[in-house]
């Protein structure tokens, strides 16, 4: 028989069952208290909770990636070490991709492999650590939290669910629960974005997924479900299972190991099913359906069901449902890579800090102003230019600064677009003494704790250059201005390449000046 027919029928023969022995529960569920989900939305049959934790670890033994926390959490016998290294993983984890995180993670464990190592590092460490990571606060509380750890916790690094959560600063609910099950074994069940989709879906819970309700009953459902014996490798399959199979588009049902407990794919299965006996009851004028889709005998009521109807389209990514989401606020940001001939002989970049707290806190970007809504493009110019000029302590008039083109970089909430200018400064008087402020070449600067949208920048300086080699072939308009190289002057005054200069790109800039003539 065909392996989905088959999955189909058992599911048909297992809600048959049910309904029978439901019928009393039925009535339960009619007189329950519409505040309180109806059993539908939980496992109340303890025998569906056992062949839900053994399906999932069989699958998760012989399926699972292989990822260097995973190995680390198994193979270290230090639980102080253990747990300090599932705290780093759950931390860059959090709104990153595994693929992304792989690297990061060998590579701080490396530097710091202890917590107290970490202690010991400065912020700036961290965060040039961090760079290309994103939300760059995660970095500094692990960095915080290291600090707490050695001064206060005399190097022990919290061990239950409760001290986690009350002494690590950015460590909330879910990160607790996690680094308490994989690194130390504790019964408690996870909830994250792929384990809401999971049990969303397994138990069509279809109502606002970020709701309270709905988050009360996914981690009481989550904490019910977890196998005492191995609550990491439980969690963490979940967690698998929604990343790899249980996805939030094109889902793959055909490989789920839970297939046959999920109430989304009973229903989408049912639906399609009765449409085609339908179909053929028409050709052959009698009707013979499946039983009813079993569902929740509160829906009116439920905080759980749905408020909108099933979309047949859609079919298991009906569940979650979530608001829609709020658009990114716009903002507009005038910016200006400032470039010196450096003493050796390669030319540096001018950084300024931003402030400790906030968005990218700490980090090193060009000198930039945030585009204010009153007033004009112009105006803003100028006083980035009289910012640029009260770093370097002399004038510089913004008819210096030369556009070079537009970069966007989108944070979760702001959707930012950088207006690039750029100066390049003669040698000579540009020291700078200002705190906050620094010179960077640029190897030093691809090093450094930057954000992605300052090598977004570098990355349009340089296209502005192969945008204009294209262009002197074919003839059009130039699109990016580059960069302007400055006349190599033996003047120590503080000047900037005019307007007539010939205009290089930062690649061209790190040419010989053989090459270039
Ligand atoms: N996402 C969050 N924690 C994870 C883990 N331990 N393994 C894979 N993905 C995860």
């Amino acid at each position: 028989m065909h392996k989905c027919k088959r999955a189909g029928l058992e599911m048909v023969e297992t809600a048959k069952r049910k309904r029978k022995r439901s019928k009393t529960a039925v009535k339960e569920e009619e007189t329950t208290n519409a505040s309180s989900p109806s059993t539908y939305h939980t496992f109340h049959d303890p025998a569906d909770v056992v062949l839900l934790r053994s399906q999932l670890l069989n699958w998760y033994d012989k399926v699972k990636r292989e990822l260097p926390w995973r190995t680390m959490a198994v193979t270290e016998s230090d639980a102080n070490i253990r747990t300090y290294g599932v705290w780093v993983s759950e931390i860059m984890l959090q709104q990153t991709q595994v693929a992304t995180v792989i690297d990061y993670y060998n590579k701080w464990m490396t530097r710091w492999p202890t917590v107290q190592d970490l202690a010991g590092a400065t912020l700036e460490e961290v965060n040039q650590m961090w760079a290309g990571l994103g939300y760059y606060s995660r970095g500094k509380r692990l960095h915080e939290g290291a600090l707490k750890v050695a001064q206060e916790l005399k190097g022990q690094m919290p061990c239950t669910v409760d001290s986690l959560l009350k002494q690590l600063p950015g460590v909330g609910r879910y990160t607790a629960a996690a680094i308490g099950s994989i690194a130390l074994g504790q019964v408690t069940g996870v909830v994250d974005g792929n384990v809401i989709r999971v049990l969303c879906r397994m138990r069509a819970i279809g109502a606002d997924s970020t709701s309270p309700a709905v988050t009360e009953a996914l981690w009481s459902l989550a904490n019910s479900l977890v196998d005492p014996e191995r609550p990491g490798d439980f969690n963490q399959a979940m967690m698998e299972l929604g990343a790899r199979v249980c996805t939030p588009k094109g889902p793959v049902c055909s490989q789920c190991p839970v297939q046959s407990l999920c109430h989304s794919y009973y229903k989408v299965h049912v639906k399609q099913e009765n449409n085609s006996r339908k179909l053929l009851a028409k050709r052959d004028r009698k009707l013979s359906t499946l039983p009813d889709i079993e569902d929740c005998m509160n829906s009116r009521t439920c905080p759980l069901c749905p408020t909108e109807p099933w979309d047949d389209e859609l079919g298991v990514q009906n569940f979650p449902r979530k608001p829609a989401k709020k658009p990114p606020r716009v903002e507009r940001t005038l910016t200006c890579v400032v470039i010196r001939p450096g003493e050796e002989g390669e030319d540096e970049y001018l950084l300024t800090q931003r402030p400790n707290k906030g968005l990218l806190a700490g980090l090193w970007e060009f000198p930039s102003l945030v585009l204010e809504e009153k007033n004009t493009e112009m105006k803003q110019k100028q006083a980035l230019c009289a910012e640029i000029s009260r770093i370097l302590g002399t004038p510089l008039t913004e008819s210096l600064l030369q556009y070079v083109g537009e970069v966007v970089h989108i944070f979760s909430h702001i959707r930012q677009t950088y207006a690039v200018h750029s100066v390049c400064l003669k040698d000579g008087d540009t020291q700078t003494q200002t705190e906050n402020v620094q010179w960077l070449t640029r190897s030093a600067l691809q090093e450094a704790a930057v954000s992605t949208g300052v090598k977004k920048i570098m990355k349009l300086c340089d296209s502005g250059d192969s945008q204009k080699e294209q262009t002197s072939k074919d003839g059009k308009r130039q699109k990016h201005a580059g960069i302007k190289k400055p006349q190599t002057s033996k003047k120590p005054k503080l000047s900037a390449a005019n307007g007539s200069s010939r205009q290089l790109s930062l690649s061209s800039f790190f040419k010989t000046a053989k090459q270039e003539s």
